[in-house]
C-alpha cells in the first residue's frame, strides 16, 4: 500500500493541533530572573537547528494543517540572519495554508527589526514588558534597558502590525504595583496586554525558592476597582488567555493562569525547541527529536508520520503543582515560553 501523507493533526483527546511554536535560539540578551540563571551555558551551535532545518519543519507542519506559527526563543531576534527565516516562513502564508505568523520578543531589537518582520508577513507580536520602572526593569532582566524596549514597542506601532500584545509576568511582592501603570501604558498606545502567573520551570525555582506567582483573580479584582471590564472569555481557542475588554477602549486585558485555571482541555499547540525536540506539552517531558530525523535524511512524509505518531503521546494535562510529581528541569528559554 502506498504511503499516505497525513493532512491534519488530531491527538488522542480529539484536540486538533493548528498552532506550533518554534524556538529559534535558546540565547537571549536578557537574563530575566524568572527565566534564567545569572550564568547560563547555552547550546553549542551544532546542536541547534539551522535556519534551513527550521524552515523545513515549519513547511511540514503547515502541510499538516497548522495555520499559526509563532517564532520564539530565547530571544528570536538575536539569532543571526533571522530575517531570512522570516522571509521563508512568510512564503508559507495564504495559498500555502499558513494564516498567521507571530513572534514573541523581549523588544530589545525591535527598533532594528520591526520593518523587516512586517515586510515578511508577521502579523502578530507579543512583547514582554513587566514593569515601567527603569531600575526594577534592570533588576528583573539583569541586563535590559527599559527605554530601549519602549522604543522597540513604538517602532512596532509605527509598522501597524495588526495585533500587538504586551506580556507581563506578575511576581508577588515584586511588580504587583506595576499592573495598573502597565495597563495605562497599553491603553494609551491602543495595545492589548496579558498578565501572566509565573510558572515554575527550570532550576531557578529549585533550592526551595517559594512560588512567587500572584493569582490572576487578585489582579482582576484589583483592576476592576479602577476600570469597567467586559468579559470576552477565551474566544478563539488560540491560546490560554482569558480576555476582558477595557470599557471605552480597544484594549483587551488578558489573564494567563497556568496555576489557577487549567486550560489544557482546549490546548491546540505543540512546541519545537531550538534543538529540534518536538514537545507535546510544556509541563511534561514527552518529546521526539525532529533534528535527529532530519539529520538522518528523513523525507517530508517520514517527518509527517513521526509527528502524527508522537501526537498520540500528547498528555491530557500539565502537572505543575503536585509535590509528588518531579518538576521538569528545563529553563523557559529552551522551550520558548
Ligand atoms: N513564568 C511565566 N512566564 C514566563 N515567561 C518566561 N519565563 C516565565 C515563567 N517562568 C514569559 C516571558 C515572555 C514569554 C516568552 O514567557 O515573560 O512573555
Ligand atoms: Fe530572555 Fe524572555 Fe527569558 Fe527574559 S523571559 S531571559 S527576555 S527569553
Amino acid at each position: 500500500m502506498a504511503e499516505k501523507t497525513p493532512t491534519q493533526l488530531i491527538d488522542s483527546f480529539d484536540r486538533r493541533i493548528e498552532y506550533v511554536r518554534l524556538s529559534v535560539t535558546d540565547r537571549c540578551d536578557f537574563r530575566c530572573t524568572y527565566c534564567m540563571a545569572e550564568e547560563m551555558t547555552f547550546l553549542p551551535r551544532s546542536k541547534v537547528l539551522s535556519l534551513e532545518e527550521i524552515a523545513r519543519i515549519a513547511g511540514v507542519f503547515v502541510q499538516l494543517g497548522v495555520a499559526k506559527l509563532r517564532v520564539t526563543g530565547g530571544e528570536p531576534l538575536v539569532r543571526r540572519d533571522v530575517t531570512t527565516l522570516f522571509q521563508q516562513l512568510g512564503a508559507l502564508l495564504d495559498n500555502k495554508g499558513l494564516k498567521e505568523l507571530a513572534v514573541t520578543t523581549n523588544g530589545s531589537q525591535l527598533v532594528r527589526f520591526a520593518p523587516a518582520l512586517r515586510a515578511a508577513g508577521v502579523s502578530t507580536l507579543n512583547i514582554s514588558l513587566d514593569t515601567l520602572n527603569p531600575d526594577r526593569f534592570r533588576a528583573l532582566t539583569r541586563t535590559g534597558t527599559l527605554a530601549q524596549v519602549i522604543a522597540g514597542i513604538d517602532a512596532a506601532l509605527e509598522q501597524n502590525f495588526p495585533r500587538i500584545r504586551l506580556n507581563a509576568v506578575v511576581l508577588r511582592g515584586n511588580n504587583e504595583d506595576d499592573v495598573l501603570p502597565l495597563l495605562d501604558f497599553a491603553l494609551n498606545r491602543g495595545l492589548d496586554i496579558a498578565f501572566i502567573e509565573e510558572m515554575p520551570l527550570g532550576q531557578v525555582n529549585m533550592a526551595g525558592k517559594p512560588l512567587e506567582f500572584l493569582p490572576s483573580d487578585t489582579i482582576l479584582s484589583g483592576v476592576e476597582q479602577h476600570y469597567n471590564l467586559e468579559s470576552e472569555g477565551a474566544p478563539d481557542h488560540s491560546g490560554p488567555a482569558r480576555y476582558w475588554r477595557v470599557d471605552g477602549s480597544s484594549t483587551r486585558m488578558g489573564l494567563i493562569s497556568p496555576h489557577s485555571n487549567n486550560f489544557c482541555g482546549s490546548c491546540n499547540r505543540l512546541r519545537v525547541t531550538a534543538e529540534g525536540q518536538l514537545l507535546l506539552c510544556l509541563g511534561n517531558e514527552h518529546s521526539i527529536s525532529l533534528r535527529d530525523l532530519l539529520r538522518d535524511g528523513a523525507s517530508d512524509i517520514e517527518l509527517s508520520n513521526a509527528i502524527v505518531t508522537a501526537l498520540n503521546d500528547k498528555p491530557k494535562q500539565h502537572v505543575f503543582d503536585q509535590p509528588d510529581q518531579p518538576q521538569i528541569m528545563r529553563f523557559m528559554n529552551a522551550s520558548g515560553g
